[in-house]
């Protein structure tokens, strides 16, 4: 399937396979395990873990065993979203490293501006002291590019102006309905990848009326669209799913989506 193996190319020339697999709130052990071997043996080349999920250690495991060339493969990983100081930095970009055991990392994300207990504070200084980490691991070759998560546009304006890389790639809850048009287009405007996590807002939308009726329309599922939306869009989707059919079905989307379809979609609001 091509959009397993087809890539977006980032400012840097580094590409990126078009789907990832997501593996937030996959539990470590047995469920990441099998999930991303299930993955990896349906096609997908682009795994997405953090170390805040807690399942690196099963995920490095799972592509290790799965025989598969590193080199085919692309690794995302992220600093937790409270770290934003250097030394931490330097020690989690550590221990995802050896958790995952997979030599070099192909992204590293600063999870998100502020910690998750404080969603909307202001750590501008923090990301920036953390985001000269993220070069020098860029020079040092321990990773291959280097973004930002959650970012909305004030937050990426303050780091463009304080730092030498444009993050590579700022991955944002982004799906049908719900689609972030400023910060998209921002990112977009400075060549920054757009990353779309929960392309099926964590479950929601698979009871959508309206994409139901476009699927059934398509002879395609409500997920397929979905995903296949963002690719339209030219925002990278991480679905995920610990269900193999489903973990098959969602890679399962070389088909395009009219016109129509598409200003059928964007009219929607899901937020
Ligand atoms: P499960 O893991 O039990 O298969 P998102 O990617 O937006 O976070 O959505 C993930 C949720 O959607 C999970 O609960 C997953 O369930 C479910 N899911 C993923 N793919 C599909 C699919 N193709 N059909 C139905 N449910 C799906």
């Amino acid at each position: 399937m091509s959009a397993l193996t087809d890539t977006f190319r980032m400012a840097n020339g580094v590409e990126i396979p078009k789907i990832g697999f997501g593996t937030w709130q996959i539990t470590d052990g047995p469920s990441a395990y099998d999930s991303v071997r299930t993955a990896l043996e349906a096609g997908y080349r682009h795994i997405d873990t953090a170390l805040a999920y807690g399942n690196e250690e099963s995920v490095g495991r799972a592509v290790r065993d799965s025989g598969v060339d590193r080199d085919e493969l692309f690794i995302t990983t992220k600093l937790p979203a409270e770290i934003k100081d250097a030394a931490r930095a330097r020690e989690a970009f550590e221990r995802s490293s050896k958790g995952l055991d997979l030599g070099h990392v192909d992204l590293y994300l600063i999870h998100a501006p502020w910690p998750w207990n404080a969603i909307g504070s202001d750590h501008r200084a923090g990301n920036i002291e953390v985001w000269k980490v993220f070069e020098e691991l860029l020079d040092a070759g321990r990773t291959r590019s280097i973004g930002v998560s959650n970012f909305e546009v004030d937050d990426l304006e303050s780091l463009l102006a304080a730092t030498d890389v444009v993050p590579h790639a700022n991955q944002i809850r982004w799906f049908v309905g719900h689609t972030q048009p400023e910060t998209t287009a921002f990112s977009k405007e400075h060549d920054i990848l757009v990353e779309g996590y929960s392309p099926l807002a964590t479950g929601e939308l698979l009871d959508d009326r309206e994409i139901a009726a476009i699927a059934e329309r398509l002879g395609r599922s409500i997920a397929q669209v979905s995903i296949r939306y963002l690719l339209e869009k030219d925002v990278l989707p991480l679905p995920k799913s610990t269900t193999p059919s489903r973990i098959r079905e969602n890679a399962d989307v070389d088909f395009t989506l009219s016109g129509e379809d598409l200003a059928e979609l964007d009219g929607l609001s899901r937020d």
